[in-house]
């Protein structure tokens, strides 16, 4: 018999039915990897982030995205399994990121998952990152005890995506994977990449969601009045293009904000970073900038999401993605939903951003459900979640 087989007989033999599924995450600038026993209990859960790489360009740079999760890939998972107490025998499957996300990126977490599936002959499950956001919220309900209802409409809103999704749970058998609708999407820009290129135009720090959330609540969130985005065909469509380009010509006929913008470049130059350190370099005008950029995308999410919610009639929101560690959308969302009487649910703030918990969540219900991939498995940069063959990528 083969070990994890073994392994695995053993334990549900001494009455010990646990499945541990090891998950990794490499989409795109994240270096992760997790083991969740039974889809819910997360027994470690390690990022390697790559922030300090990609802040000197302003963004993430694919090509040195690839060769950071090169470098990092195999003492992530390796420091997992030993958070977990366990060794990589003790592993049941397999959970890895197929898509979407960056093609080097992914092609770099895959191929290591495919590599330890195959030496240690353990099942592989293919997940959908965006299933993985989904999952995230549902780790967080499991570990403050609250009990989710579905349907639910789930917004994923991060740097990479602003997605709207009904999200259905198979009424006869509760541990199947969801099935779900795509509800609307972002036209242009997402969200998180809305407030990173802000971020950059102000010369505040990378990524622009955290200190963009810090000093908005030091201005007046109505100061600028940037309209409300006009978007033809799908109520529930997003776009936050428009928005970054009001900032960039607000920014531009005012002239006066230069030297504070230089100095605030020189502080970062200098690895002065820090929200406070900042907000000292950062008059009321940009305060208040800040503040009405902030409150006009949190307002926009809040508004489409809830609109979509009643009128595909579910019973619970979810908000999952970077963006949704952002203090103003919480509260936004928590008050705007009970008004409408709707329950929303955050995962939490580690939870949000991109890891591997979430990836070995959303394998558990794959691999439950017989799912299996094989050596063939190749990476779908654009994998759209809902289907089950995503495209080749091209
Ligand atoms: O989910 P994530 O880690 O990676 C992607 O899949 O993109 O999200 C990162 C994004 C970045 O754009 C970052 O600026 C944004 O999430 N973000 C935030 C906050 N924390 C991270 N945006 C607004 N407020 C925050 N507190
Ligand atoms: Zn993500």
């Amino acid at each position: 018999m083969l070990t994890s087989q073994k392994n695995h007989k053993t334990r549900e033999r001494e009455g010990c039915l646990t499945t541990r599924i090891l998950g990794i995450e490499s989409s795109c600038d994240e270096t992760a990897a997790a083991v969740v026993a039974d889809g819910v209990k997360i027994l470690s859960s390690v990022v390697a982030s790559q922030i300090d790489v990609h802040r000197k360009y302003g963004g993430v740079v694919p090509e040195l995205a690839s060769r950071e999760h090169l470098r990092q890939i195999a003492p992530v998972v390796r420091e997992a399994i030993e958070q977990a107490n366990m060794t990589l025998a003790d592993v049941d499957a397999i959970g890895v990121t197929q898509g979407p996300g960056l093609v080097g990126s992914l092609l770099v977490g895959l191929t290591y998952g495919k590599v330890l599936a195959l030496a240690l002959n353990k099942p592989l499950v293919a997940v959908n990152h965006l299933e993985g956001h989904v999952h995230a919220v549902l780790l967080e309900a499991h570990l403050t005890g609250r009990t989710l209802k579905f349907p639910a409409m789930c917004l994923i809103v991060s740097g990479g995506h602003t997605l709207l999704y009904r999200v259905e749970s198979d009424a006869r058998n509760s541990a199947a994977p969801f099935s779900y609708a795509r509800i609307g999407g972002t036209r242009d820009d997402a969200a998180g990449e809305a407030y990173d290129k802000v971020a950059k135009m102000l010369a505040l720090s990378y990524p622009g969601g955290p200190v963009i959330d810090k000093l908005a609540a030091h201005g007046n969130p109505d100061a600028v009045r940037f309209g409300s985005t006009k978007i033809r065909g799908n109520p529930y469509d997003f776009s936050f293009s428009g928005i970054k380009t009001a900032v960039l010509y607000y920014l531009r006929k005012r002239p006066e904000l230069q030297p504070e913008i230089a100095a605030r470049q020189n502080a970062l130059a200098n690895g002065e970073r820090g929200a406070e350190q900042l907000r000292a370099l950062s008059s009321s005008t940009t305060l208040d900038l800040i503040a009405s950029f902030q409150h006009a995308v949190v307002e926009d999410l809040v508004k489409r999401t809830l609109a979509a919610s009643e009128q595909f009639a579910v019973q619970s929101v979810l908000v999952s993605g970077g963006v949704a560690a952002n203090g103003e959308l919480r509260t936004r969302f928590e008050a705007e939903g009970k008004k409408r009487g709707f329950e929303v649910f955050f995962p939490s703030r580690p939870l949000s951003t991109d890891n591997a918990a979430m990836i070995a969540a959303a394998a558990f219900a794959r691999f439950s459900a017989g799912e299996r991939a094989d050596a063939a498995l190749n990476a779908a940069p654009h994998f759209p979640l809902g289907i089950t063959s995503p495209d080749t990528g091209k």
